[in-house]
């Protein structure tokens, strides 16, 4: 895309980040960003609730709060009026519990349906949180599990369930506004939300932007429940070969690691969790911020000085 550079845009789109940031004011910037996908779940209103989590998301990974959005829908007319409303429905619960107005939107006929939300957030100019800038000795915290990808194509090849995969359902539907609150104050260097590149592709773009090396705790890694067995069994989307493919020359692998790691960590998510770099005496209060607010916290990795490769994957019980 042909550039235009204006002072005011505090972030764009040249480091891969969730969404821009456009300050207006001495201490007001606006955030600007957009989704959409077709429905990976047969509930129409589940798949309305993780389209908004998900467009939302990145409005909480620039550390700022959603304000304003518009319906972004396709629709086949076979659907059907029930079932968009459902879709609606669900988007709008989440959009009220996030505290943000959807006051309109556009809607098209399409053969596959999609939805999503252009949002519009506030933050102050200097709370933004990039997705760089993260800095040697920096711990990193993972707010939802990950393996999504893998448990979707579980469920298209009726491996499992839809009843198994409630847990990860709840999980995408919910939003990232107590995560994003829980940094408030804190000294956090750089933060993204895990979607479509996976949690490697995601990672990568964090350490290349911020000029480190973040090693990845495999066998730390929070899972969604049947995502190891579903992967084992060989049900790995071809996006995650594809993310690992991209990156793969950053990335150093320890032996002791499994193949079965690398597919999960490298498996697109849909409305993942945010991952937040801080200095790791701060690390302790987020985590507590969240438990108290009902969420988890996992440390998946630490950030170190930069070296030939921007990311390693290792198992840490055994390189401690
Ligand atoms: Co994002
Ligand atoms: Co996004």
């Amino acid at each position: 895309m042909p550039k235009l550079s204006d002072p005011a845009l505090i972030v764009g789109f040249d480091t891969a980040d969730d969404a821009c940031v456009y300050q207006i004011s001495e201490d007001m910037a606006i955030i600007q960003t957009a989704d959409f996908f077709p429905p990976m779940v047969d509930d129409p209103y589940l798949f309305g609730r993780i389209a908004a989590a998900n467009a939302l998301s990145d409005v909480y990974a620039m550390g700022g709060v959603p304000k304003l959005a518009l319906n972004l829908l396709c629709v086949n007319p076979c659907l059907g009026d029930e079932v968009v409303k459902e879709i609606l429905r669900g988007g709008a619960d989440q959009a009220i519990k996030a505290g943000c107005i959807i006051t309109g939107g556009h809607t098209i006929e399409d053969n596959v349906p999609k939805y999503g939300l252009s949002v519009t957030g506030f933050v102050h100019p200097g709370k933004v949180r990039k997705n760089v800038g993260a800095k040697p000795g920096d711990v990193l915290i993972l707010t939802k599990p990950i393996g999504s990808g893998i448990l979707l194509t579980a469920l298209k090849a009726e491996f499992i369930e839809p009843r198994d995969c409630e847990f990860m359902f709840e999980s995408m539907a919910a939003l990232n506004q107590e995560a994003g609150a829980a940094m408030e104050g804190l000294s956090v260097h750089a933060c993204t939300d895990i979607t479509g590149f996976g949690l490697l592709g995601h990672l990568y773009e964090m350490a290349a932007g911020s000029e480190v090396t973040i090693s990845v705790f495999a066998d730390k890694l929070p899972l969604y429940p049947l995502a190891e067995e579903m992967a084992r069994t060989g049900l790995v989307p071809a996006g995650a070969y594809r993310n690992f493919d991209y990156i793969k020359s950053f990335v150093k692998i320890m032996p002791d690691v499994e193949q079965v790691l690398i597919d999960i960590a490298s498996d697109a998510q849909t409305s993942g969790g945010l991952c937040i770099s801080l200095p790791e005496e701060e690390a302790d209060i987020l985590l507590k911020r969240l438990e108290d607010a009902g969420e988890k916290g996992y440390i998946i990795g630490k950030a170190k000085g930069e070296e030939d490769k921007k990311i390693e994957l290792m198992n840490i019980q055994k390189h401690k």
